[in-house]
């Protein structure tokens, strides 16, 4: 009995992977410091709550239209007018159970088998699986720290082939925390046109960008460039409402019909009380939103400047989302009772064991001289994190 070629051709995550280790050392009753968090740690706002249980009160308890109810794709069309400049009507939006299902769709949707597309790296550890999922193929073009992680425009025309179908774009990032500047999106919008590729752009930590940098959707170019791209958004981060799983396209119209075909013999409708929750959170003003964003923001400096100050690591102050990208080049081939320091997976192993921290190696996005931290965790947390990594690395020998 043999599986799937597609299925073993796909890495589990190693965000889950690493988060059931700290579990199961939890479960024991260790204090486990956990900085792999892909979520905010607070609560869902009360105010979304409310819908939620109004929503069952009101009997909207059913199966929706499979696109999501007409009233949330209105508001997300009101939303995507007001916050980014953008243009759609509700038949142009797909609500999905997440955006990482918006992102299934899209490729189904965009993809033939060999079809490529380009993932500037580090990335989002879902991207490449879930593009070969689809039958494509990914293309990494890397980015380095010394360029903020924002990707060379010349290297992607590099990598740009015949078979060249899309290109990712996810600012603010996962994993490195970089927004890209608005003359970085013209260029890529640019190349987009010219090379007839779709732009798939992940907005999903547009709201979470800290100093002077504005989010810019780079659908908000002109009418080429937007009927050549997928937006992608949800209302996980943002709204710290991960496990409602509520996320949404906004596309060409072409593309959202053949999206809707997909999700028809898939999930169907997304839940309808996150739907009915997720429209009165996107069209009143979010009174936590401040306090979160803040409270991110105090961490990220205070995280960064700890981090910094440890001997062998170093890291840039990230303009946006919740992670840090440590760089740990200053620790490799050094040995931890005996242990040589020969990449992320071995590192992140090392801390989970001997000092209970547990981080994301860096090799899940491409990326094995770093490793991610998440700061959507306490200010105490943040302090015990600091204190256990340098005590970690004054173990070391070599
Ligand atoms: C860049 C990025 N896109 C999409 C998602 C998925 O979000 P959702 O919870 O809406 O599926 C995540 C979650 O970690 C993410 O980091």
């Amino acid at each position: 009995m043999q599986l799937s070629e597609k299925c073993l051709a796909i890495t589990g995550s190693v965000t889950l992977a690493l988060d059931a280790k700290s579990k199961e050392l939890k479960a024991q009753g260790k204090d486990v410091v956990g900085m792999g968090a892909g979520e905010p740690d607070f609560d869902t706002p009360a105010y979304i709550i409310s819908a939620a249980k109004q929503a069952m009160d009101m009997g909207m308890t059913k199966y929706t239209p499979v696109a999501g109810t007409l009233s949330l794709r209105q508001a997300i069309c009101d939303k995507l007018q007001k916050q980014n400049g953008l243009r759609y009507t509700p038949d142009q939006i797909v609500v999905s159970s997440g955006a990482k299902q918006s992102l299934f769709n899209t490729f189904s949707a965009i993809l033939n088998p060999g079809d490529e597309v380009l993932i500037p790296s580090p990335c989002w550890v879902s991207y490449p699986e879930i593009v070969k999922m689809c039958g494509g193929v990914p293309v990494f073009v890397p980015t380095c720290e010394q360029n903020d992680f924002c990707p060379d425009p010349l290297a992607i025309e590099m990598a740009i082939t015949p078979r060249t179908k899309a290109i990712v774009i996810n600012s603010p990032n996962n994993p490195t925390g970089c927004v890209y500047p608005e003359a970085l999106l013209r260029r890529i919008a640019e190349l987009c046109v010219r090379h007839e590729l779709f732009a798939v752009s992940d907005e999903i930590y547009e709201l979470l960008i800290y100093g002077d940098q504005k989010h810019v959707s780079i659908a908000s170019f002109g009418p080429q460039i937007q009927a050549q791209t997928i937006v992608i958004n949800g209302v996980s981060k943002t709204y710290a409402m991960t496990g409602w799983r509520i996320g949404y396209t906004a596309s060409d119209l072409t593309v959202a019909k053949a999206m809707t075909k997909f999700q028809s013999h898939s999930t169907s409708n997304p839940n309808s009380i996150a739907q009915y929750a997720a429209q009165i959170a996107l069209s009143q003003e979010n009174p936590d939103g401040k306090t979160m964003h803040d409270a991110f923001d105090a961490r990220r400096k205070a995280l960064c400047q700890g981090l910094n100050a440890i001997d062998g690591l170093s890291c840039l102050c990230p303009h946006g989302a919740f992670y840090i990208m440590l760089n740990i080049s200053g620790l490799l081939g050094k040995r931890f009772e005996g242990t040589v320091i020969d990449g992320s997976m071995t590192l992140s192993d090392l801390l989970l064991e001997h000092e209970l921290l547990a981080v994301v190696p860096g090799a899940g996005f491409m990326a094995d001289h770093y490793v991610r931290l998440s700061y959507a965790v306490s200010m105490e947390n943040i302090e015990k994190c600091l204190q256990r990594l340098s005590h970690f690395v004054s173990m070391l020998e070599g």
